[in-house]
């Protein structure tokens, strides 16, 4: 069932964070669904511009649709990842989205707050919300590169000054984590201290973060060993982190490379080890399979899992 992203974030403030996931395919699509059902989860499907035209904008929601069908004990919502202003208005104006990201953060201040502020008054019209950025992350996320040197945290009092000029549901922060795969070198950490300020002049306000995979070191290894050629000193996120942020308000974690990662090196490994398949399928249901145990082993990290009854009595009890 497709809920409002206000009210999934509703329950889950201060107890667990909802995982965000993108996706551009089937498979993805069925993990996601199984995994969450499995792990009596709720979650965010996240669609980006570059998904949106990769397996386009009818296929995906068709998708979406089907496994609805399938999965009738999901609880989740469809979210625009990474938003510009138009693709913002034709989520809106489409009817299927919970909520759509408006990312003006590489603009000036008072900027983004005028882009947000445009989209938020016409999704609140149509019952959608709207996550807005405020901060620079690093690393490359689909068509926006950032280096570390640009890389910005988010100002604690501008955060409130946004939030109340924007009128946006939830805000993307910049707390120390980056996009892709080459996130830190060395160990890494989250800016606790940074968050905590900012739930100081936000109290109760969803933050999210992106960049929350956690690139296991393992998983980059096996890769390679399949014949990948991927940086072996890349870091992401510690997942064991999750729960020290969620009681500081970050109730959105996005993650969309750990899933790459799961689909590179099952597909190299299976094409390694059975040279003589050209049965797609093949690879795809240990995909399937592989990225269902992916997301319910991080629902665990989230303190999302078994919590779908809480979930649903809480929506009973807002209609
Ligand atoms: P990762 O690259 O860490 O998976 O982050 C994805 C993301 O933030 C999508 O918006």
């Amino acid at each position: 069932m497709i809920v409002t992203t206000s009210a999934l974030y509703r329950v889950a403030y201060g107890r667990f964070a909802i995982g965000a996931y993108n996706i551009n395919n089937l498979e993805q699509a069925l993990g996601l669904f199984r995994g969450h059902v499995q792990a009596k989860a709720p979650f965010i499907i996240q669609l980006s511009k570059g998904a949106r035209k990769y397996a386009g904008v009818r296929m995906l929601e068709a998708i979406i649709r089907a496994c609805d069908e399938e999965f009738p004990e999901a609880i989740y919502a469809v979210h625009l990842d990474h938003g510009d202003e138009k693709t913002c208005y034709d989520c809106i104006d489409s009817g299927f989205y919970s909520s759509v990201m408006i990312d003006a953060s590489h603009e000036v201040f008072e900027e983004n707050i005028a882009i947000t502020r445009r989209v938020v008054e016409r999704a609140h019209a149509a019952n959608v919300s709207v996550e807005a950025e405020l901060g620079m992350l690093g690393g490359v996320e689909e068509d926006i590169s950032v280096d570390e040197k640009h890389a910005m945290l988010t100002d604690p009092d501008e955060a409130k000054r946004f939030v109340e000029l924007s009128g946006c549901d939830s805000l993307a922060v910049a707390i120390g984590t980056s996009h892709g795969a080459y996130k830190f070198s060395g160990k890494q950490s989250l800016h606790f201290d940074r968050i905590a300020e900012i739930q100081k002049r936000l109290p109760g306000f969803p933050l999210v973060m992106h960049g929350s995979s956690s690139v296991p070191q393992e998983e980059v290894a096996r890769i390679n060993a399949a014949g990948g050629k991927l940086d072996p000193s890349a870091r992401g996120v510690d997942a064991d982190e999750f729960a020290r942020a969620i009681p500081l308000g970050v109730t959105k974690v996005n993650i969309d490379t750990d899933g790459r990662l799961v689909w590179t090196r099952v597909h190299r490994e299976h094409l390694r080890d059975d040279p003589k398949n050209f049965d797609f399928r093949k690879p795809g249901e240990i995909f399937v399979r592989e990225y269902a145990e992916f997301v319910r082993a991080k629902s665990e990290k989230l303190l999302s899992a078994n919590t779908l009854e809480s979930v649903q009595a809480s929506l009973l009890a807002e209609v």
